[in-house]
């Protein structure tokens, strides 16, 4: 299993490019089962997940070829791909591979409306929390299908079609939205959904749905209203920014200190995340490239957070805060709303140094003046990135074992940071 060893104490200066989001790719794979034209998908990111989800779609019936890079194309650029769902072979995805990752649960959505029914494994736990499925289960009955659970399976069913109906999510969930989002699509007549999750991912589906032939009208907003086509045809969409990872690299910045320019990101997708990095003592500034984040001498001040959903701060880089706040000047006080154990990291950050009590969901971080370099690992993907961010500001030398859980999320990391002058080299172990 490959490591990453970095050497902290170097700032960050130069230009990042800004990949396209894997929360967003993924939906947007899983929408090629809609029809049986070919949807191209621009500036998908070189991930394990992706790579993982082109499996589990190929199990399905879905073939798929990658463009080779444009001449002059950079040579970290992606390359388009194209995902044909010509003829669905199968309509069950099995445990081996729906348990290697969450998101490929979401296949069941696009099956059942095209084929009727569907036979999906349930997801299980994973390491930020029990993250059921019942919400997503729940907004297919409500179009029309028959589910029932048998021995680990949800089996869907709706043989005469979904019809459309009305969906309200009493809690906002991305999963549940990008599910009826794709099942309303192809149902007959007319779908609401109610406190529907507002992530730009969902947009972003939504519009690549839109391309398809969908009638879609209000996404981005908590109410999303459908009218059901008979069929979806080919499209060719490009993936928005990933605003996880430029938040991710504002937040090094920030740490290491130094000038970095996030090129391609959009502060738009993340408000709430740059408020915060400001407050903490960066300057942010937003240009036609990008996202400009500079810090330096000043020390970082304490600034409280609160995740929730879009467009509040986002779960997904409270763990990277967390990492920026154990160097702040005083006690920073982090919240986690969304998922009820998403603090795996703080065990791991107090080995660097990091003074941090928890009490239910809240974290209190009590900044320490510096932070000790040490052999770390983590359990999910966010988490990892946060060590690595530490590690960055730590003295000494930190090893990150279990890489692969970077590699799920963050395309060519060592390379990104690297690049502007951290000292981050990945180690391959054989076995
Ligand atoms: C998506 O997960 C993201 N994954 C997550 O990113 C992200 O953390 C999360 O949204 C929240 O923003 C992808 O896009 C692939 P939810 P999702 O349904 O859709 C509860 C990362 O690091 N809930 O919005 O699975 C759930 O337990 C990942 O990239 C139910 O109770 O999240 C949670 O508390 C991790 N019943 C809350 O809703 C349900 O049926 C929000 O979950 C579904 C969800």
């Amino acid at each position: 299993m490959d490591r990453i060893r970095i050497t902290g104490g170097q700032a960050l200066n130069g230009v990042i490019r800004i990949s396209g989001a894997k929360n967003a790719a993924l939906p947007l794979m899983i929408a090629s089962l809609l029809t049986a034209e070919t949807l191209t998908l621009e500036n998908v990111p070189s991930l394990a997940d992706v790579r993982m989800l082109l499996r589990i779609l190929g199990h399905l019936g879905v073939d798929h070829s990658i463009d080779g890079r444009r001449h002059g194309a950079a040579p970290d650029a992606s390359r388009p791909i194209h995902l044909t769902a010509g003829d669905i072979v199968d309509i069950m995805a099995p445990y081996e591979l729906v348990s290697k990752m969450r998101a490929s649960f979401w296949v069941v959505a696009p099956l059942l409306a095209r084929m009727g029914e569907a036979k999906v494994s349930l997801p299980g736990g994973c390491a930020i929390g029990t993250r059921p499925v019942d919400l997503l289960l729940m907004a297919l009955e409500k179009l029309g299908a028959d589910v029932a659970i048998e021995s680990g399976y949800v089996h869907a069913t709706a043989p005469k079609g979904l019809r459309g109906g009305e969906i309200h999510f009493p809690k906002v969930t991305v999963g549940g939205t990008h599910t009826a989002l794709m099942a309303a699509s192809l149902a007959h007549g007319h779908t609401l959904i109610e406190n529907a999750a507002r992530e730009p991912e969902i947009e972003d589906l939504a519009d690549c749905l839109t391309k398809m032939g969908a009638k879609i009208k209000g996404a981005g907003q908590s109410r999303i209203e459908i009218e059901g086509v008979g069929s979806l045809h080919g499209a060719r969409h490009r993936v928005l920014p990933d605003r996880i990872e430029a938040g991710t690299y504002a937040i090094a910045a920030a740490m290491a200190g130094g000038d970095v320019m996030l090129e391609g990101a959009e502060a738009g997708l993340l408000q709430a995340a740059l408020d915060a990095i400001e407050q903490a003592g960066a300057d942010v500034g937003v240009t036609n490239e990008g996202i400009r984040v500079r810090r330096n001498g000043a020390g970082l001040m304490p600034v409280d957070i609160a995740t929730a959903p879009f467009p509040g701060f986002p779960t997904d880089l409270q763990a990277q805060f967390m990492a920026l706040m154990t160097k702040a000047k005083g006690q920073s006080r982090i919240t986690e709303t969304i998922f009820e154990n998403r603090f795996m990291h703080v065990q791991e950050l107090a080995r660097l140094g990091a003074h941090i009590r928890l009490d239910g969901d809240v974290a209190l971080v009590d900044g320490v003046d510096e932070l000790q370099g040490a052999p770390v690992m983590a359990t999910d993907l966010r988490a990892s990135v946060s060590l690595v961010i530490a590690a960055l500001a730590a003295k000494g030398e930190t090893m990150v074992n279990r890489v692969y859980h970077l590699d799920r999320g963050f395309e060519h990391l060592e390379t990104k940071l690297g690049g502007c002058g951290a000292i981050i080299e990945r180690l391959s172990n054989p076995g």
